[in-house]
């Protein structure tokens, strides 16, 4: 693959597909020392298409390799009877499904199965028109190939017979083991029901409906992209389970567009019974206007949750302008569950590569805009600062020197929010609510507010507190657009600390 990877707007630390088009990941497993990521991709445009799922692979989580299509869209590019949607992979280490040889435990894949044309299938099942269903597939080389399961597919053709007019929007399978019970089990959607369906299955064929979970909280859009996991409360002995949810329209960002929520809860390998004040009201996962389709690595040790989502919004996700790729993944986010004012919630830690950080101190910024020397298009900024005379403190990024071309990441003292605007960040003429401001709550912890801020060409990211506040948010700034001032408002700010770096490329070239 021929890869410069400096065309305008290019990530440099995001993953973004060499060219054509992205959505969701899928897929995410950690095996064999490998990390492999593979997505929702149009390998024959820009645009949304012949959806399969396209592969990269990592050993650090940083640093990424394209490889070949893992699962092309059947009748590719002319005659297509099938499409890849979105879908999970598990290990399947006792070869509980049989796919496996004697020396050789396989990968599993579960995924949507969505026939454009109506047609009766090799295993003999027939299905309509845009119906969609559960299908597998497996792989005897670590992810590399993948072979689908044809004699049978799909594993589970319709969702149950009252919800039978549901039978074209029924999707997104998120697969994991649950080891108390020993069973499998598969988690997806009927998006405009807002109901997540749970079913288990010992060998990962056959597949038995065992509970529905839902609508609560976020219900002004569709559920898609569902998924369940464990994280330890608070570091300790106690686990709780987090699921998932994506949705569309309805999200965080002035519920115009989309977003991605979660709720906690127990789950008996059955039944997800969530925590009372985690159904109070809707709890995000992000607070952007840029993170859906969230999804988590299987593979990885129980406090060793890695989500990574697909970095943009429903609303405009088809139309940003960026050639000749469309659309990229947040970095990935270390997530940790701590009990903040009573209540379990989710704190996400970014994980990037080596930078050379620097350090410094001010005693005092006045009020106005500070230009720092420091400059660039790809950055990592954490800056400390206390409450003092100031109204609202932050950083500005991708700022042209005139500063009529701006970013803006900063803390409200008086609405106790972080936020990030975008009004005049660069191009954003393709959807009529892209240039906006977002917030989300934040407290003050031990009188101090932190903010990290990734910048990356045609991004923001913004980890507020312990990770309790993220917003990721795109931009798109003019090429010299790279200075980076400190603004108080207000009055002045005392005693800021900042530490910063500029990010190198990623790519394994
Ligand atoms: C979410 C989604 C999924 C579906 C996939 C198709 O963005 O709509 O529900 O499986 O994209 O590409």
């Amino acid at each position: 693959l021929a890869q410069n990877y400096t065309e305008r707007y290019r990530p440099q630390f995001h993953f973004t597909p060499a060219k054509n088009w992205m959505n969701d990941p899928n897929g995410l497993i950690y095996h064999e020392g490998t990390y492999h990521l593979f997505y929702q991709h149009n390998p024959g445009g820009i645009s949304w298409g012949a959806m399969s799922w396209g592969h990269a692979t990592s050993s650090d989580l940083v640093h990424w390799e394209h490889q070949p299509v893992a699962l092309l869209a059947r009748g590719y590019p002319d005659n297509i009877t099938e499409m890849f949607f979105s879908g999970t992979a598990v290990f399947d280490a006792q070869n509980t499904s049989g796919f496996g040889t004697d020396d050789k435990a396989p990968l599993v894949a579960m995924y949507t199965s969505h026939y454009p044309v109506a047609q009766t299938l090799p295993s003999g099942k027939t299905v309509d028109a845009n119906q969609q269903s559960q299908s597998i597939a497996y792989s005897l080389d670590d992810g590399m190939t993948w072979t689908t399961y044809d004699s049978v597919n799909p594993v589970i053709l319709n969702p149950p017979a009252e919800y039978s007019d549901q039978i074209h929007d029924f999707r997104d399978p998120a697969v994991f083991w649950h080891e108390e019970t020993q069973r499998w089990v598969s988690v997806m959607s009927l998006p405009g029901l807002r109901k997540l369906l749970i079913y288990t299955s010992s060998n990962l064929r056959d597949w038995e409906l065992v509970s529905e979970f839902g609508p609560v909280n976020a219900v002004g859009g569709v559920w898609e992209c569902p998924s369940m996991f464990r994280l330890p409360l608070d570091g300790g002995e106690e686990l709780k389970w987090v699921v998932q949810i994506s949705l569309n329209p309805g999200g965080p960002a002035g519920n115009t567009g989309s977003g991605t929520q979660y709720v906690v809860g127990q789950f008996d390998g059955k039944t997800f019974t969530p925590d009372a004040n985690s159904v109070t009201q809707a709890n995000w996962v992000d607070w952007g206007p840029d993170f859906y389709a969230a999804l988590t690595f299987g593979g990885l040790p129980v406090e060793d949750r890695v989500d990574i989502a697909w970095m943009t919004n429903l609303r405009y996700g088809g139309a940003t302008p960026t050639d000749p790729w469309r659309s990229a993944f947040t970095v990935p986010r270390r997530l940790s569950l701590r009990t903040i004012n009573g209540k379990a919630t989710l704190t996400q830690e970014p994980i990037l590569g080596d930078a050379d950080y620097s350090s410094t101190h001010w005693d005092t910024l006045p009020a106005g805009s500070t230009k720092l020397d420091f400059t660039g298009k790809a950055l990592d900024i954490v800056l400390s600062f206390p409450e003092s005379e100031s109204t609202q403190f932050g950083v500005i990024v991708r700022a042209s020197s005139d500063l009529s071309e701006q970013t803006q990441v900063g803390y409200d003292f008086e609405k106790k929010e972080v936020f990030v605007n975008r009004t005049v960040s660069g191009v954003s003429g393709f959807d009529d609510t892209f240039a906006g401001a977002f917030s989300a709550p934040l407290e003050l912890t031990e009188g101090k507010v932190t903010l990290r801020v990734l910048v990356d060409w045609s991004s923001v990211e913004v980890f507020g507190g312990a990770g309790e506040a993220t917003l990721a948010s795109l931009i798109f700034p003019s090429d010299g657009s790279s200075d980076v001032y400190l603004f108080s408002a207000g009055g002045s700010t005392n005693d800021v600390e900042m530490r910063a770096a500029n990010i190198k490329s990623i790519w394994v070239t």
